[in-house]
């Protein structure tokens, strides 16, 4: 072990770890853009998400046939329900269950309050931007799956072509087919931002307003039980199901009920709505939750129902639900008394205004203007997105990374193929060390420590060893569990004594970003505090075997509450600061300077 630092004389070893790192005059929050040309390495961005496939058993089929599919079905079901209403018993039926009955549903006759028709419109806003970045973030790994490793040929949803079979190769690092080449874009009045593998801004889109989605949600709930509103959508009694199958044959059969949605609604609405706001918008939020590392770490959710992959497959489904829902009751709003059901909305009122048309034709072009305003803002202002991100979901990160990361899995559980990522190192040095089976590699580690020192290859290996099998949870969306071997951070603390002041650690990587060089080194830095804990490993080995190049060689970082991007790679310094502020860009790592990522990702 050397005791000191390298000398500033030594050409591979800058005296500042930070001269390491992308030394442009900082942009202020409104000069950053995103230079399509160099984004995320000057990724091309003809590559476009396709409609999706769906897999049944080996074949592929695609979505589309749902269109041609829901036609014939549309129709058969109108056929049908007429025929049904020729047969007495169907009448009766429909006698005893007319679709709307004060029996199961009592009126409700204080209108729709204006808590209610404001919370509406907010919520349509709101909807639409989770929507959109959600599939944004989807078509960054375009691919669900129900095993929690996301093995090739397993998914059984892709919005792009299979892996190249011949890229699959992870020991011939250079060619391996990665998350990154996987990405797809979307159109930009769709997705948001649209450009391919812009995950950092859709994630501060779709938290931020999931989070607004929420409290709209909280307080829709509190007002709607503390003003009886709730009657209206709560159902009382099982009637409620014979009334909504009632209430379906008459709409299918196009003679459709008398609307009283202005006191009670029929079995189909209370059902629908029921499930929209009590099970879909709920679970939207606990499938969310468990899509975090920090929580899978905390429970062990790495395995199991709730492994991530089932996760994203049920958060998709509740997509697709509420996709269909909005579809089916803006719908209806037309074609079952619009002039009215819009005085509902609008006005609260039962009445027949004109005047509601003008403010509803108001309410969509500020509704549309906003839908198209939002992936040109984010591309043209991509700092500001990432600062009122972080300011209005940063508290909730923060609160998430106090839960601690003890979850391990057994060796049964390990994926047998790990997606790989990352720009690879490309310098001499990297590849003088890697050739000499790193007996060469020595760790610089220093800043606000007591004792700074480097430490060899074998120095690391000499230390005493631990493995843990975790999961590696990509920000992408793919996951995938390894047993990592290598040193605690704890007991590196332990030898170079962090001083009081050091409240974060920063990994440097041999490996410049994906962008252009004068970007400098990937780096990322993690709370002093995370290092303590007994998952985090400076690891050298992966499954039992030291990293290959692909995964890291010759050390990565393993810090478990986080998502991959912060999980360093082929490292070759480590530096004890008190702020990042200094660094680089500022933001707190390369990914999180250059692709407006937050620093905290416990979720
Ligand atoms: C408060 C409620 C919600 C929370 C906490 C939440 C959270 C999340 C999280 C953590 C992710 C994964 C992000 C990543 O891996 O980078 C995600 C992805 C996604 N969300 Fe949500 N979400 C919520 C509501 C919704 C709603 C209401 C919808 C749709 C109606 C939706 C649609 C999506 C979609 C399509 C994805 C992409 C799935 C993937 O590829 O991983 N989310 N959401």
């Amino acid at each position: 072990m050397v005791e000191n630092p390298p000398r500033a004389d030594d050409p591979n070893s800058p005296t500042r770890l930070e001269s390491l790192l992308d030394q442009r005059q900082r942009p202020g929050v409104f000069d950053r853009r995103v230079d399509i040309a160099h984004w995320a390495g000057g990724i091309s961005q003809e590559q476009k998400a396709r409609v999706p496939a769906i897999r049944i058993r080996r074949r592929w089929i695609n979505s589309l046939w749902l269109v041609p599919i829901g036609a014939a079905g549309i129709l058969v079901a109108v056929a049908l329900a007429q025929q049904l209403r020729q047969y007495g018993w169907m009448q009766n039926f429909i006698d005893t269950y007319p679709g709307t009955s004060p029996t199961y549903a009592p009126p409700v006759t204080s209108g729709f309050p204006a808590w209610l028709r404001w919370q509406h419109l907010f919520n349509i806003v709101f909807m639409m931007f989770i929507i959109r970045a959600g599939l944004q973030i989807l078509a960054d790994h375009p691919r669900l799956y129900l095993n929690s490793g996301c093995q090739p040929g397993t998914a059984w949803l892709r919005m792009r072509d299979p892996i190249p079979g011949d890229r699959m190769d992870q020991d011939d690092a250079a060619h391996v087919w990665t998350a990154k080449d996987d990405s797809v874009a979307l159109p930009t009045w769709l997705g948001i931002p649209g450009i391919r593998h812009s995950i950092g801004l859709a994630r501060w889109w779709h938290f931020s307003f999931d989070l607004l989605w929420l409290f709209n949600g909280l307080v829709f709930y509190v007002l709607l039980f503390s003003s009886g509103q709730w009657r209206r959508i709560v159902p009382r009694s099982w009637e409620v199901f014979p009334n909504a199958l009632s209430t379906a044959v008459q709409y299918a059969s196009l003679n459709f009920p008398a609307n009283q949605g202005f006191t009670n609604y029929n079995g189909l609405q209370i059902v629908a709505y029921f499930a929209t706001v009590f099970v879909a918008a709920p679970l939207a939020f606990v499938t969310g939750l468990l899509q975090a590392p920090a929580v899978a770490a905390r429970f062990g959710f790495g395995r199991g129902p709730f492994n991530r992959q089932v996760m994203r497959t049920v958060h998709f489904a509740i997509l697709l639900w509420m996709v269909f829902f909005i579809a089916m009751h803006t719908v209806m709003v037309f074609i079952t008394g619009f002039v009215g059901n819009l005085n509902h909305m609008v006005f609260g009122t039962n009445t027949q205004s004109y005047w509601v048309v003008p403010i509803y034709v108001l309410a969509m072009i500020i509704i549309v203007a906003l839908w198209l305003l939002a992936s040109p803002i984010t591309l043209r202002y991509p700092g500001l997105v990432q600062g009122i991100g972080r300011w209005m979901v940063g508290w909730f990160k923060a609160i998430l990374e106090w839960s601690r990361p003890n979850a391990t899995y057994s060796e049964k559980d390990i994926s047998p193929y790990l997606w790989p990522n990352g720009t690879l190192p490309d310098s001499d040095n990297y590849r003088r060390l890697q050739n000499a089976n790193w007996s060469g590699y020595s760790l610089r580690i220093e800043g606000l420590v007591e004792n700074p020192c480097t430490l060899s290859y074998d120095d690391l290996r000499a230390l005493p060893k631990h493995e843990t099998i975790t999961q590696h949870y990509c920000i992408q969306g793919w996951s995938g569990v390894a047993k990592w071997g290598g040193v605690r951070m704890s007991d590196v603390l332990d030898i170079v004594r962090p001083l009081p002041s050091a409240r974060w650690v920063v990994f440097y990587s041999f490996a410049f970003g994906a962008g252009p060089p004068e970007e400098g080194r990937y780096y990322d830095c993690h709370k002093i505090g995370h290092m303590r804990e007994p998952t985090c490993l400076l690891a050298y080995e992966m499954n039992g075997v030291p990293f290959n190049e692909t995964h890291g060689a010759p050390l990565r970082l393993r810090n478990e509450r986080e998502l991959g991007f912060k999980q360093v790679k082929w490292i070759e310094a480590i530096e004890f600061v008190e702020s990042f502020a200094h660094l680089g860009l500022g933001q707190g790592g390369y990914n999180e300077d250059h692709e407006f990522y937050g620093y905290r990702m416990p979720i």
